[in-house]
């Protein structure tokens, strides 16, 4: 097949999105719809992303096909996230790419969402050498990967606990921002020179897995020390001198690239003949963390991949990619295709 066309559809968490990917084109149109509605909540409520996902993916597939000027005939494959995410969430999305896929009598495949994040990199630089070192981090996962090829990785680490996302998030709120609070800390850190004033704890641990609640635990108690925090009744304290929320952030900002740094230096160690590494996942949007990471890898003689800001959040077009190189593969999944959590 010369040019091969996969509709990708995504709704695992609270992003509506829906793509399309062409094999020779690359992605013709990406569409997204985020959901506002959680951010007094701290956090994702599911049933309510449910209900938004239902309400919102025929117009959000309709407008993906639309801008990219093609129609469900045109379409090859269809794509779509079948895990892990919320059920509910992810139910909408699969029963809408099955109801298509039967009607059309197309082709259909189920994407792991972690594996569309670990390949986004490759929407806008497809010569990324393998094998490679991929950092993916995100909301609800954060993992180190050593990819081999294309869809052929194998786990080096991942979070014990909290992802580093939910620390951003978590510590967000502490600081009395609504959800999602990564880009509220990235804004502060900024103002407060990213530097590292309090020094919070490192885990010593020499593998590559993460974990990050016993540090959302220390910055807690540090802010209950420093008269910021009220534990009772989960609040910060009105009249905290902002400079102080600023200066909690910037600890953060820096102890949580610090980790990451670590984790790769660690990863290189065991992998010397990697000659990249690439960051994706919602996190990988926070430039200070880029640029950390990328002088880390020029330093080390590796090259940096991360996806522009709109591949790095939830989409669809990395599920489309996904979908159109397993569909290359021959790698197609039956109607009765189940969700996995
Ligand atoms: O990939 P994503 O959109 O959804 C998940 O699969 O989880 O990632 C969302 C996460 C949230 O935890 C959010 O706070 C974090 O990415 N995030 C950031 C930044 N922008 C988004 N974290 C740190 N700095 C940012 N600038
Ligand atoms: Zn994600």
């Amino acid at each position: 097949m010369n040019n091969r066309l996969t509709l990708g559809i995504e709704t695992s968490c609270d992003e509506t999105a829906a793509a399309i990917y062409s094999s020779s084109a690359g992605v013709l149109s990406s569409n997204i719809y985020s959901q506002r509605e959680h951010a007094k909540y701290g956090g994702v409520v599911p049933e309510q992303s449910s209900r938004s996902h239902i309400e919102k993916i025929n117009s959000i597939v309709q407008g993906a096909l639309d801008q990219a000027n093609v129609n469900l005939d045109d379409i090859d494959t269809v794509a779509v996230t079948n895990k892990p995410g919320l059920s509910g969430s992810l139910l909408v999305g699969l029963s809408f790419a099955k109801a298509i896929a039967y009607a059309k009598n197309k082709k259909l495949v189920g994407v792991n969402h972690l594996e569309g994040h670990l390949f986004s990199p490759f929407l806008e630089n497809p010569n990324i050498p393998f094998p490679h070192i991929a950092l993916t981090v995100s909301g609800g996962h954060t993992s180190i990967y050593l990819v081999t090829g294309m869809g052929q990785y194998q786990t080096l680490g991942t979070t014990m606990d909290d992802a580093a996302g939910e620390a951003f998030d978590k510590i967000a709120r502490m600081l009395g921002f609504d959800y999602p609070g990564g880009p509220d800390i990235e804004r502060l850190a900024k103002q407060a020179g990213f530097v590292d004033y309090f020094n919070y704890p490192r885990p010593h641990s020499k593998t590559l897995d993460f974990s990050f609640s016993g540090l959302k635990t220390a910055v807690m108690y540090d802010m209950v020390k420093r008269g910021m925090y009220d534990m009772q009744s989960k609040k910060l304290l009105p009249g905290t001198d902002p400079k102080l929320i600023e200066q909690v952030a910037s600890s953060l900002l820096v102890c949580i690239t610090d980790l990451f740094a670590t984790k790769l230096k660690t990863a290189l160690k065991a992998y010397p003949e990697v000659q990249a590494i690439t960051f994706a996942g919602g996190v990988a949007c926070n430039k200070y963390i880029t640029k950390v990471l990328k002088a880390f890898c020029t330093k080390r003689g590796r090259s940096f991949f991360v996806p522009s800001r709109k591949y790095c959040t939830d989409n669809a077009a990395m599920i489309a990619y996904v979908g159109n190189f397993k569909a290359e593969q021959g790698k197609f999944d039956s109607i009765d295709l189940d969700i996995f959590v």
